[in-house]
């Protein structure tokens, strides 16, 4: 199900857009009548994403351009202006993930994370900025839990998600005075997606676990987190920056809770002796 916006005659700018959750950021936005600019590192994800959302009928500019190459951030921003116009949606959603203990971790493998997803939004919304629509432009991060629930693991991609985060609340403020809005989105495990299935367990008692600790009891759809992301670029949005907003199923809520059951536990065993 999807909700109808028109977005007709709109600049939607996603990097990070040629597969999974961001990609289907960007079909949602096609569909809608945007003009579309999708942008990741593959040439081939670039063409494949480019050719599947041509279908929707409406102007689809694809370029390559890693996200930590400030210098090609900035040169893809030129183009996708120089087709489109100013951009009044921008997503930055591109990221890298494993699965390793910090006490395993590289130097550069913890490096690679933080310049992907934290450095790199930091090219994407910089680069962005003498280019977006004021006033009136939406950005939209791209987070994930991680950010604010410690998750064995993860202590990379944590850190760098808090930090996305904590950008999302700073150029809020910086740059509400020129009428741009800039929020995050948090998806939950969202099923058939790569970070899916890199970080969730595959076997089939993982997998109940994992859907049980969602309180919805299901796992996330692309059309899930697109229908938000077509919300927060929207003007019913209009009132709403410098937000986090999780898309999970209420999952962050499940995956506090048993740490503080065991320390609520802790605490009353040590109350109630004599
Ligand atoms: C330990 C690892 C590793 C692993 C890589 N490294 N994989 N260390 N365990 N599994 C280390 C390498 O040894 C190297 O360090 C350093 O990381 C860089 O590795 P490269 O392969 O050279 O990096 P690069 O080619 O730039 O690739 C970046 C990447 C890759 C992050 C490693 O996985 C990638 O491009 N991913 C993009 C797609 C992706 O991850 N999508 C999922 C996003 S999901 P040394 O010291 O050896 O040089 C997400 C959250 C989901 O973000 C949340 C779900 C709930
Ligand atoms: P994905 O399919 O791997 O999407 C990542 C996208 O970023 C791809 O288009 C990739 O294309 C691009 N990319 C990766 N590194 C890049 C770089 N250095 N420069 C430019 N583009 C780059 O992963 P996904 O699972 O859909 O995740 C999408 C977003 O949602 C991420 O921000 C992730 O942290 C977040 N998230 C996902 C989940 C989940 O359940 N999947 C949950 C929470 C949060 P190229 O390979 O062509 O560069």
């Amino acid at each position: 199900m999807q909700i109808d916006f028109d977005f007709s005659g709109k600049h939607v700018v996603v990097f990070g857009g040629t597969t999974g959750i961001n990609f289907g950021i960007a079909q949602a936005f096609a569909r809608q009548g945007a003009d579309v600019t999708v942008a990741s590192r593959k040439q081939e994800n670039v063409d494949a994403a480019r050719a599947q959302l041509t279908s929707f009928g409406g102007r689809v500019f694809g370029v390559c351009a890693d996200v930590r190459d400030f210098d090609a951030v900035g040169g893809a921003f030129e183009q996708a202006v120089a087709q489109h116009g100013p951009v009044d949606v921008l997503v930055s959603g591109a990221a890298g993930n494993f699965l390793c203990e910090a006490k395993d971790m590289s130097s550069n493998g913890f490096r690679v994370v933080i310049d992907i997803d934290l450095v790199g939004t930091f090219h994407v919304l910089r680069q962005a900025y003498a280019h977006l629509r004021r006033p009136g432009a939406s950005v939209i991060n791209i987070t994930a839990p991680q950010s604010f629930i410690p998750m064995r693991y993860q202590a990379h991609a944590g850190a760098a998600k808090a930090g996305v985060d904590q950008l999302t609340r700073n150029l809020a403020l910086e740059w509400g005075g020129d009428g741009i809005r800039i929020n995050s989105i948090s998806p939950g495990p969202i099923e058939g997606t790569e970070g899916f299935r890199r970080l969730m367990a595959n076997d089939e008692t993982e997998r109940a676990r994992a859907l049980d600790a969602v309180p919805l009891k299901r796992f996330g759809t692309l059309d899930d987190i697109a229908n938000l992301a077509l919300f927060l670029g929207s003007p019913y949005a209009a009132y709403i920056s410098g937000a986090l907003i999780p898309c999970d199923g209420g999952g962050a809520l499940e995956s506090v809770k048993p740490p503080l059951e065991a320390a609520g536990r802790a605490a009353t065993a040590k109350a109630s002796k004599p």
